[in-house]
């Protein structure tokens, strides 16, 4: 069965097609729109999927070499409502004019489920830790559309926290990426960031507290902008993987995924790499796969259709929408 994903609940135009054997396109178009303001403004990335839509679906047709897939699949939510109609409308009309199946994917779910399209070896249960600019959260995922949430953040995801100490030191936007690879020059002994707890919820995050700690010592003292990314990034890693390390002990799952934008971040990838070394099975997807992308929505979407989902076409779109 193949199926034409559909992905714009941000800031990514994305369309891809999966079949039987994984992947048969997979094509990304990143709004540049957003770079002059330093964060996504919602308006403006409605318009440029708008402008987009049409090419980046035909590409990803044309690519696979399938010009009426077997079924559609959109993102439905969670997202910014704006962005998400515009792919989601899309593609329901696709699915109507080709009068085949039409589901509703939840983004989050599509990346939990994600690390499963190359890994064959990456089997239920597994800890699914998703970590994007919108979500920061750890789930159990006991199988297809079963899903526990173990903890998540109180406050600011931590692709957010990573987007705004980049901002806070002009270094651009989205600042993830920057902070990666800025990190990787520095020293991350030059200051001292705290490691915050939620009291009374050793599970749970709070990444605002990291950031303003940044915002102080950027205030209070000179700072090589490098050695601040080397020390926000290992304590956003502690945070993330103290976690982590808790919900293996709580739970006996021994095996963990990674998805979600800031998967791409190297700290955090090897750090989670590094507990093969105590028989943990961890799997690190290929960057390209963590952030936003359509074979997440195509993949998730398509687990659905062979379970034997499907989902009308007055389904609507959500700005909220848990997975756990
Ligand atoms: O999953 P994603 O593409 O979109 C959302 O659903 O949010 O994640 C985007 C987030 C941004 O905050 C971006 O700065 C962050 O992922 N990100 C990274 C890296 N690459 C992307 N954060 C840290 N290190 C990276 N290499
Ligand atoms: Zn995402």
């Amino acid at each position: 069965m193949n199926v034409l994903g559909v992905e714009t609940s941000c800031d990514e135009s994305a369309a891809s097609v999966v079949g039987a054997d994984g992947v048969r396109a997979d094509i990304i178009y990143s709004q540049r729109v957003h770079e002059a303001y330093g964060g996504v403004v919602p308006e403006l990335a409605a318009r440029a999927h708008l402008e987009r839509i049409a090419a980046v679906v035909e590409a990803a047709l044309t690519e696979s070499g399938v010009s009426r897939p077997d079924a559609v699949a959109a993102t439905a939510g969670p997202g910014l409502v704006g962005a998400v109609l515009v792919g989601f409308s899309w593609a329901k009309a696709l699915a109507r004019a080709w009068d085949v199946p039409f589901i509703g994917v939840n983004h989050l779910e599509g990346h939990l489920l994600s690390p499963r399209l190359d890994e064959p070896d990456l089997v239920f249960p597994y800890l699914g830790l998703v970590v994007s600019g919108g979500h920061t959260a750890l789930y159990l995922v006991e199988g297809l559309g079963r899903y526990q949430t173990l903890g998540q953040t109180v406050d600011d995801a931590v692709g957010e926290a990573f987007d705004k100490v980049a901002r806070m030191m002009d270094l651009g936007y989205p600042g993830g990426p920057v902070v990666d690879r800025m990190a990787a020059l520095g020293d991350a002994t030059a200051l001292t960031l705290p490691r915050p707890r939620v009291r009374g919820e050793p599970m749970a995050w709070s990444f605002a507290g990291l950031k303003t700690a940044v915002r102080q010592a950027l205030a209070r003292e000179v700072l090589d902008p490098k050695d601040v990314c080397a020390a926000f990034q290992e304590a956003a890693v502690d945070s993330l993987m103290s976690r982590v390390r808790l919900a293996m002990k709580q739970t006996g799952v021994r095996r963990l995924a990674l998805a979600g934008g800031v998967a791409a971040n190297e700290g955090l990838r090897s750090a989670a790499l590094a507990l093969k070394a105590d028989g943990v099975e961890v799997f690190v997807p290929p960057k390209t796969r963590c952030t936003d992308n359509g074979s997440m929505i195509a993949y998730a979407g398509r687990c659905h259709l062979m379970a034997g989902r499907r989902d009308r076409l007055d389904m609507t779109v959500r700005a909220q929408w848990p997975v756990a």
